[in-house]
């Protein structure tokens, strides 16, 4: 698929972003109509970030997985669509023609169907990276039902809570997913979810059975359907249901800087066209290529750049169970080797574990296939970005250092491969359509070219969320409102003398660990619910592997005081505690037990102040003049320092 918008020269992305920002509805006009659409649209986009109500392709009528699968079946049914490489390596890995994989989708759907499933219902998906996962959340899109699809790591306890939230009636899970020698048992933490909503708005749960948990051991408290007993095989083709451009397509959860976790909801068209403009543009993909991104379906990246921006374009995508140094550190090397993937996007998270490891576990494989390098989900190290752009890449190819946010949608900044300049740690010039913008602390834009802010988006796009689930005041409040005018990414950038970008981290109460968001709020609730914790504040603290690493400060009930003597079990005891409420990816690494906590009159936690203690040995605190208590911060340092 080579559509006339696919970027091919740096003079194509000057005119391209020139028109898309000076003339973006004729612009979007251009690039939506390349796809199928049922009934065509005719406004491009509608409203501003001052409302927030900012609406794509307005009455066309389209179904996603038209465009990702119909499209090439009638165009090149047998091209490959899907490679899975298995958990363990002697495994066959399965290969999915376009033509199969929508077989495949249509009889997902229709055992969907059967089982009630609508269009408009949200269906939870909580699965291991299996095909079946990919078939549901394409077959709930063709059914025109949200999928809201519930990363395998995370919590009984933090399911159910998204269950509840989008009220969900169907939960797909699978008897377990494969980690290395592990079985991770997601249809025992399914079942536990069921049992903590009550009453649960479950109305059926299917189990994908993959041999590797009896199901008939532990009955579901809801209506159970086993994937195999309700998949038939004759149920091969089923029309999509046309849906129009602002229907939810899905719901995906993140961690925000206050309360519990958002649903963040995008909607058929613009995300459609934002998620294949992007992908084909950012990794310069072509019909032979093949596509490898590591991610987890249960994060954004997943849904973006493993699932629907390849099929989208017809690319071939792969999809990987197992873990990248397992059995050892050249997996991941050997899987790109054994499918000759051209296109490897992966966490600088991942790339500096492995860069921990001996070269020769890379350089033993054949990397010949490799083309275009891609990493996303927290800045990377400059010695990160050498050792891949050097040693994976051997030099040849262009490392493409992405910028984007489960709320975007789609890539936002990057270079466009071999195309754009790139730069270590910088995410470089915005895509078109992209309008970034530095703002300081009192919301004025930063007029310098040289500088520094928060990073901010001065225009609607097409892939930009539209609501965050069953609270567009939450959205308002978190997006839109801090600086008016502009969406607030969260992020602070620095702007250099090309006008290349380079975000440098989370100016709010968020985390990322290991590319993964973790809001403080989220952590500290969780901790919070430990009897012997009165009261907590979680900080990130810098972590050579992790980018950063979760550090909890609590203050504990005066009965309890004994656990802070043995620092190791109130470690251990409050790692179980974040790993019940949220998943194993909320542990703390560092627990401090101090007497109190750092505030301000009005009760805010100045986080700050425990940041600069945890961190450094530096004593600049900045401001403190609304401190209340300032003699616990003397009490925590040495307890810090004589911790370390
Ligand atoms: C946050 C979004 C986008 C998919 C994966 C994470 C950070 C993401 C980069 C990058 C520096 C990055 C930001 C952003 N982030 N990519 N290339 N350079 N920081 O999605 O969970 O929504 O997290 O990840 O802080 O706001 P997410």
């Amino acid at each position: 698929m080579d559509p006339h918008w696919r970027i091919k020269t740096l003079d194509d992305y000057r005119s391209a972003y020139h028109r898309a920002a000076h003339d973006p509805q004729n612009f979007w006009r251009d690039v939506a109509e390349t796809f199928r659409w049922r009934q065509p649209f005719s406004t491009v986009a509608q409203g501003d970030l001052k409302t927030g109500e900012c609406s794509w392709f307005l009455e066309g009528h389209l179904n996603i997985t038209e465009n990702a699968l119909d499209r090439h079946v009638a165009a090149q049914p047998e091209k490959l669509a899907l490679i899975w490489e298995p958990a363990h390596p002697d495994e066959p890995a399965l290969h999915f023609s376009y033509k199969q994989l929508l077989r495949e989708v249509n009889r997902t759907a229709h055992m969907l169907a059967r089982i009630g499933v609508r269009k408009g219902h949200v269906v939870t998906l909580y699965m291991p990276m299996v095909p079946e996962l990919l078939f549901a959340v394409l077959a709930c899109a063709r059914l025109g039902a949200v999928h809201s699809v519930v990363f395998g790591g995370f919590s009984a306890e933090a399911l159910a809570a998204r269950l509840e939230d989008t009220a969900s009636t169907v939960l797909i899970t699978a008897d377990g997913g494969k980690r290395g020698t592990r079985t991770v048992p997601l249809r025992a933490a399914a079942l536990e979810a069921l049992a903590l909503q009550k009453p649960t708005t479950v109305q059926t749960l299917v189990t994908l059975d993959r041999g590797l948990a009896d199901p008939s051991v532990h009955q579901a408290p809801v209506h159970e359907v086993l994937w195999h007993e309700a998949i038939r095989s004759n149920d091969t083709t089923l029309d999509a249901a046309p849906c129009a451009s602002e229907d939810p397509l899905f719901v995906l959860y993140t961690s925000g800087s206050t309360g519990s976790p958002k649903g963040i909801v995008h909607a058929h068209a613009g995300y459609m066209v934002w998620a294949a403009y992007t992908f084909a543009n950012v990794f310069q993909v072509t019909p032979a290529s093949v596509h490898w991104c590591t991610a987890d379906l249960g994060w954004i990246t997943g849904h973006s750049y493993l699932a629907y921006g390849p099929l989208l374009m017809g690319a071939t995508s792969v999809m990987f169970e197992g873990v990248p140094t397992w059995p050892d550190a050249s997996r991941l090397w050997q899987v790109v080797a054994r499918h000759q993937v051209t296109h490897l996007y992966t966490a600088p998270t991942l790339i500096r574990s492995l860069q921990g490891h001996d070269t020769s576990y890379v350089t033993q494989c054949d990397r010949s296939s490799l083309k275009v390098l891609g990493t996303v989900g927290e800045p990377i190290n400059a010695s990160a970005w050498h050792w891949y752009h050097d040693v994976v890449g051997e030099g040849r190819c262009p490392v493409v250092d992405t910028w984007w946010q489960t709320e975007t949608g789609g890539i936002m900044i990057a270079p466009l491969a071999g195309i754009s300049p790139t730069r270590p740690t910088y995410a470089g010039w915005p895509l078109p359509g992209i309008v970034p913008t530095l703002v300081d602390d009192q919301g004025h834009a930063v007029s310098d070219v040289c500088a520094g802010g928060n990073l901010c988006i001065k225009n609607p796009w097409p892939g930009m969320m539209k609501t965050i689930h069953g609270n567009f005041e939450r959205f308002l409040n978190g997006y839109l409102r801090p600086f008016p005018g502009y969406y607030f990414t969260g992020d602070g950038a620095l702007r250099d003398v090309d006008g290349m970008y380079r975000v440098t981290g989370r100016v709010d109460d968020v985390l990322n660990v290991s590319g993964h968001r973790l809001g403080t709020a989220e952590l500290e609730n969780a901790l919070n619910k430990h009897p012997a914790v009165v009261e907590s504040a979680v900080i990130g603290v810098p972590d050579e592997r992790t980018g950063q690493a979760i550090c909890a400060f609590v203050v504990l009930d005066p009965s309890s005081q004994e656990v802070a003597a043995r620092p190791k079990d109130l470690l251990s005891e409050l790692q179980d505690q974040a790993t019940r409420h949220i998943g194993a990816l909320a542990k703390p690494q560092f627990v401090y037990a101090v007497p109190g906590l750092p505030k301000t009159r009005s009760g805010k936690i100045m986080r700050r102040i425990l940041r600069t203690l945890a961190a450094s040995n530096s004593r600049d605190f900045g401001d403190t003049s609304t401190l209340i208590n300032p003699e616990v911060v003397h009490d925590i340092e040495n307890i810090v320092h004589g911790h370390i």
